[in-house]
């Protein structure tokens, strides 16, 4: 399973890069209005953090608008994924786009028939909300399910399932159990995956006993 990490955050990003478990970065419009800064920058700086897809999300709702947003975003760096509504010119400039040889996230997904549309518009990655679906009552983990299994049926379905929205380290673990592609996860999501309490105590018990000996490994 591969780990994004859901922010624009590009000090939190460099932090977390330096772990080795970033495969790719996530941004949203509302992610980018948070860092107060220009997005050619805030875009420039994680790409060159980052060598995995940085996915970019454009602002227009039409078609034509779309492809011109996606050139700015792709000439920002080669790395960028342009992240594209799921709606029918979000869909549109997906094939435009993917057929142009860009990397195409689409995004605001909530229903298998729109993750199938999503595929068959040749997507990169389809981007199932779950978090935002158990907010409303529904089984966010449930859809990415659905549409791994109806992604294994189809061989010739190459869009990665990127489970988003994403709320707690069982999210996670659900996800990979189904066998989801990508989790992207915030970055306090990310740094919880790392916790278990029987670690931090067995950690110290042995560390406590090696300095008993007053040895020294380096
Ligand atoms: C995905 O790419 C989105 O940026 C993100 O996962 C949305 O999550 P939220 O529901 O926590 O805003």
């Amino acid at each position: 399973m591969k780990f994004f990490v859901d922010t624009a955050d590009t000090a939190e990003i460099k932090s977390l890069a330096a772990s080795g478990l970033l495969d790719g970065v996530t941004t949203n419009p509302s992610l980018m209005a948070k860092t107060g800064k220009k997005f050619q920058e805030v875009l420039a700086d994680i790409c060159s953090v980052v060598p995995g897809p940085v996915s970019a999300e454009v602002a227009a709702t039409e078609f034509d608008g779309m492809m011109a947003e996606a050139r700015v975003l792709r000439s920002i760096a080669k790395n960028i994924a342009v992240k594209v509504p799921l709606t029918p010119d979000g869909l549109r400039a997906c094939r435009r786009l993917t057929d142009d040889g860009a990397m195409v996230n689409v995004t605001l997904c909530f229903s298998a028939a729109q993750a199938i549309l999503a595929a068959k518009a040749g997507a990169t990655f389809v981007s199932p909300f779950i978090g935002r679906l158990d907010d409303v009552g529904e089984n966010g983990m449930a859809l990415i399910a659905d549409i791994v299994t109806i992604f294994r049926n189809y061989d010739h379905f190459r869009t990665e399932v990127l489970v988003a929205s994403v709320r707690n380290p069982m999210h996670v673990v659900e996800a990979a159990k189904i066998g989801a592609h990508i989790a992207t996860v915030p970055p306090t999501v990310l740094r919880q995956l790392f916790n278990h309490p029987l670690t931090d105590k067995g950690l110290a018990a042995f560390l406590a006993d090696w300095a008993k000996t007053g040895q020294q490994i380096a």
